[in-house]
């Protein structure tokens, strides 16, 4: 089975217009979960990863498998007052409005290989932000992988000259 046949489509989720792509099959499933995570470590064959960045709430399912496979550490990035020790934060742009992301000042050590993990690129503000957090913290950013990319919002553009991977694009 294709990886694609693990996502459902949702029309008009969360709200009208939108065609929200759900991720929750391909967690329920030891197959498709066992097929993503390989097809995502073949890229990191030999990139000795220090430390996988997660991304709350959706990045953190696959963040976790892929830091236990990768015999990593796994760092959340959170929401707002989420984390209980210092912090650093970073702003981003949505729609309406803006978002922060949170990172322990202590997550990383400067020059640490950091894979940054989380399930969409849409427009790229969330995983922008995530790269200024890991790189003011003095990590070496080696690969941002995804489950999904959504090309036509063009989110690679807001990124830098990272590695980026993404396990289906649609
Ligand atoms: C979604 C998704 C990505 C982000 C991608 O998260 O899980 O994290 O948006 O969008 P972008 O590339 O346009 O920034 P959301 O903030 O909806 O929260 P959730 O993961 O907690 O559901
Ligand atoms: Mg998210």
């Amino acid at each position: 089975m294709s990886l694609e046949q693990y996502i459902r489509d949702i029309q008009g989720f969360p709200q009208e217009g939108i065609l929200f792509k759900d991720i929750t099959p391909l967690l329920a499933s030891p197959n498709g979960r066992e097929e993503c995570l390989n097809l995502l470590l073949s890229t990191l064959k030999d990139k000795k990863i220090d430390k996988v960045v997660g991304v709350e709430s959706r990045g953190f399912f696959f963040a976790i498998l892929l830091a236990d496979r990768l015999n990593a550490g796994f760092i959340p990035v959170r929401k707002p007052k989420k984390l209980p020790y210092d912090t650093i934060s970073a702003s981003y742009d949505l729609e309406y409005g803006k978002d922060t992301l949170e990172i322990h000042t202590d997550a990383i050590k400067k020059g640490d290989k950091v894979l940054i993990h989380d399930d969409v690129l849409a427009t790229g503000g969330t995983a922008k932000a995530v790269c200024e957090l890991v790189e003011r913290l003095g990590g070496e950013i080696v690969q941002l992988n995804f489950l999904m990319e959504l090309s036509f919002l063009n989110g690679r553009e807001k990124l830098g000259k990272e590695e980026i991977f993404a396990a289906m694009t649609f």
